[in-house]
Order: C-alpha cells, then structure tokens, then sequence
C-alpha cells in the first residue's frame, strides 16, 4: 500500500507541496483547506497530470470549513502550512496569536485520525507554531518537526553556488537556529567539495551571503508584494518528508524539541537531525566556537519570547 501524507493548507506552500509529494509518487496525498471547492479543483488538477506525469499516486482535495477531517484518516505524515501570512498593520504578536488560533482546530482535528502520524509544521512563525504542535498533540518530541533549516540552508547553499560559479551538488550548507532574522549560518561548517567556506570566499562575501541568507524570506516577500515565497519552501518540506518514507537516516537542518542539547532545554530550535521511519531519530550535536554559541542562544531567546507569550 502506497503512504499517505495530509498537507493542510491549499495556498502556495501548501499546494505546491502536495504537487512536488504526488509528482514523485512518494504518497497518495490529501490537501485540505477551509475554503469549499479549491482543494478539490487543485486535487484533481493534479490527478489529471498523473497520466501524463506517470505518477500512480493519489491526489484528493477537501473543504474542512465543517470541520470534517475524516478523509485524512491513517496518514502517515501530515504537513501543517495553514496560517495567515502578515497582514499590513498587524504586529508579529497579532500573527502569532492568529496562527496559534488555526494551528490548534488543526491539530486537534489531524491527530484523533491520524495518532500515529509524524507532524511537519511549516506554519510560522514557524519554532513557536512546532513547539505548539508538539503541546498540543501529546505526540512524543520524535514525531513533531519544524521545516525551515532545510529552506535556510537551500537559500545559502544556492548564494553559494552562484558566488563561485559551482555546481549546487558540490555546496552543503549548515544552518542553526530559529527561522528568523537571527537565524545562524554556520559558515565553518559549511562546505563545497568538502572545502569550508572561509577557504573559498572571501570574509566580506561570506557575511553578505550571511546577511542575504538571514533576510532571505523577505527577498522574496519584497520581490512577489502579494505574497511569500514557495518554491524553495515546499521543496524543503518534501526533502523532509522523502527522508521519513524512505527511512533514509538523512541528517537535515530541521526545528526539533530540544532537552538539553546545545544548553537549550524545553524549546523547539533549529538543530541537525537525522530524518527516517520513526521522525527525528537523533539530535546531532556539534562543538560551537563561543560567539556561534552566542548566536544560537539569541536565536532560541527569541523563540523563547513568542513562545511565552502563547503560554507554552
Ligand atoms: C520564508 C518565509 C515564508 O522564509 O518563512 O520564505
């Protein structure tokens, strides 16, 4: 039997998501949205490429304005993007509360159907909406992940890339920390064919790849007026999710519960971690030189702060 994954959300991430999972024929998929009649038209869209594409995966669509879930029922992975992006004039504090609202209908709902499920949260901001999830399903730390290192390093791997004029194939790129304005590149740790950074770019076009890297949401929220971005974002999501159905054992930047690692207790933050069957299977922790230890710990300090403030 072919797996199952739920993407809740119709919108950008979401469908584009849901296309990528059924275009590989990694999973029958069932993408939902509170709104009657896009889900369904976008499933079957999808469903009619399939000739085409020679993809035998399934693609449904469904309206849960009623609250009716049961077709997402057993799904083997469930990728939460539902949320409202920042509308003008409201606070970060007012999207958080907004999402915090739709992300717990969500969840409750998901995880009745489907208590064996494994969680991605895509929603943002995006470590305070896991370390949500995670209060609000009961499930164990394994099955409840944040996407957004695995988004940040692609975003770095890719000004990498360009930088020199290489192959994306040759770049691994090392994110830590929230997916925010004071996320952590690590550039130490980041390779291309196995050469660290610092020895092939030069310290000032590192720290503006840095710089760009950090900001690289915004790039594209500037460039697009109307939106965020989604290709990348959803293309991460699914490296995540082929890492789990497959088992691969893949180590990938992602938003994890951390209990101690990284002197970080009780706080969802972006950490390596190895992806397979059973979710994250371990947290891989690595030696930080101080000020990149500092940096991680204003990166989870501001995690911590919206987290407080939804009470988690
Ligand atoms: C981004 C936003 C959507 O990084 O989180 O593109």
């Amino acid at each position: 039997m072919r797996k199952k994954v739920t993407v809740v959300g119709g919108g950008f991430v979401g469908s584009t998501t849901a296309q990528r999972i059924h275009d590989a024929g990694l999973a029958d998929v069932v993408l939902t949205d509170i709104i009657e009649g896009v889900p369904a038209g976008k499933a079957l869209d999808m469903a009619e490429s399939a000739p085409i594409l020679g993809t035998d995966a399934h693609a449904v669509g469904i309206s849960t304005a009623s609250g009716d879930y049961r077709e997402t029922a057993n799904s083997d992975i469930i990728v939460i993007t539902a949320g409202f992006p920042r509308k003008p004039g409201m606070s970060r504090d007012d999207l958080l509360r907004a999402n915090y609202d739709v992300i717990k209908g969500v969840v409750d709902a998901v995880v009745k159907l489907s208590p064996g499920a494994i969680l991605i949260m895509v929603t943002n901001p995006l470590d305070a909406m896991a370390q949500a999830a995670f209060k609000l399903s009961g499930f164990s730390k394994n099955r409840v992940i944040g996407m957004a290192g695995v988004l940040d390093s692609a975003r770095m791997s890719a000004f990498v890339a360009m930088e020199l004029g290489v192959s994306v194939d040759n770049v691994h790129s090392f994110v830590l920390g929230g997916h925010g304005d004071d996320m952590v590149p690590l550039v130490r740790y980041s390779t291309v064919a196995g050469i660290p950074l610092p020895e092939l770019i030069a310290k000032d076009k590192l720290a503006a790849i840095v710089t760009r890297t950090r900001k690289g949401g915004a790039e594209i929220v500037n460039l697009l007026k109307t939106g965020s971005a989604y290709y990348a974002p959803s293309a991460a999501a699914v490296e995540m999710v082929a890492a789990i159905l497959k088992d691969k054992k893949k180590i990938l930047p992602c938003a994890a519960y951390l209990e101690g690692e990284y002197g970080i207790s009780g706080l969802f933050v972006g950490v390596p971690v190895k992806l397979g069957a059973r979710g994250i299977e371990q947290i891989i922790e690595v030696k930080l030189q101080p000020e990149e230890k500092a940096a991680l710990d204003k990166s989870a300090a501001s995690v911590r702060e919206l987290v407080n403030i939804l009470g988690l």
